[in-house]
């Protein structure tokens, strides 16, 4: 039998580009918690076995009893997203050897994709994230002048989940020296190789409020 796959689902961020209000895996979404759209998309995923949630350290109780239903092991999240992922790693059974890491934010994050990151993992690679070309042409900025131009063709943006070798996921945060948003930026300072498979549109992640309006209209094309 294929052992199962463990998803670490770092949701303890406050959100504050979306505005005030609940932290943002909270918020609700066509009546719904953000949370719970992600959960139940990871859940429709085959390969997805043991899930824990790092939520905000106030709403640990809260988030349990939302996500009764979906079989989760439910911790405190940390200042950082890193030390979110640290914690849910920490709890996660010890004897599973393939990790997905997945942003809360991310919430209609179709199951294929999850699947996808999945059958790469298991073909061998140490490392797999999610990536599409971006859209907009990238510069870097000093103050208000333009020092540089990316070269777009070569540029993709990152989704998750990422998906990693569970040692190599530990190592890589054991290293880590400061906070970072992108778990597989860590692997590559190790020097393991990361492998990209294609993302998918719907995987975005909920930051401001216009993705709020764009999630909406996601879910009401699913109806
Ligand atoms: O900040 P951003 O929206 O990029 O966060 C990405 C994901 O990391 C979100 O799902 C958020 O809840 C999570 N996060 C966390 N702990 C923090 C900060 C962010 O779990 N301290």
């Amino acid at each position: 039998m294929t052992r199962p796959v463990g998803v670490l689902v770092p949701a303890a961020g406050l959100g504050t580009r979306l505005g005030p209000g609940a932290p943002k895996a909270l918020r609700e979404l066509a009546g719904e918690p953000l949370l719970v759209h992600a959960v139940r998309g990871l859940r429709a995923a085959p390969s997805v076995g043991p899930v824990v949630v790092a939520a905000p350290a106030a709403d640990v109780t809260q988030v349990q009893a939302l996500l009764a239903p979906y079989d989760v092991v439910v911790v405190a999240g940390g200042a950082e997203r890193t030390d979110s992922v640290r914690l849910a790693l920490d709890a996660l059974d010890p004897a599973v050897a393939l990790v997905l890491v997945h942003d809360a934010a991310r919430c209609l994050t179709p199951p294929a994709l999850v699947e996808a990151v999945v059958a790469c993992l298991r073909e061998g690679a140490d490392a797999v994230v999610p990536v599409l070309r971006v859209a907009d042409t990238v510069k870097t900025v000093e103050g208000t002048t333009v020092v540089a131009t990316a070269d777009r063709s070569a540029l993709r943006a990152v989704q998750t989940p990422q998906g990693f070798r569970r040692d190599v996921l530990a190592r890589a945060h054991a290293a880590a020296a400061g906070s970072t948003t992108d778990d597989a930026g860590l692997v590559e300072a190790l020097g393991v190789p990361v492998t990209t498979v294609p993302g998918d549109e719907e995987a975005f992640k909920v930051t401001r409020p216009i993705d709020l309006l764009l999630a909406e209209a996601v879910l009401a094309g699913r109806r």
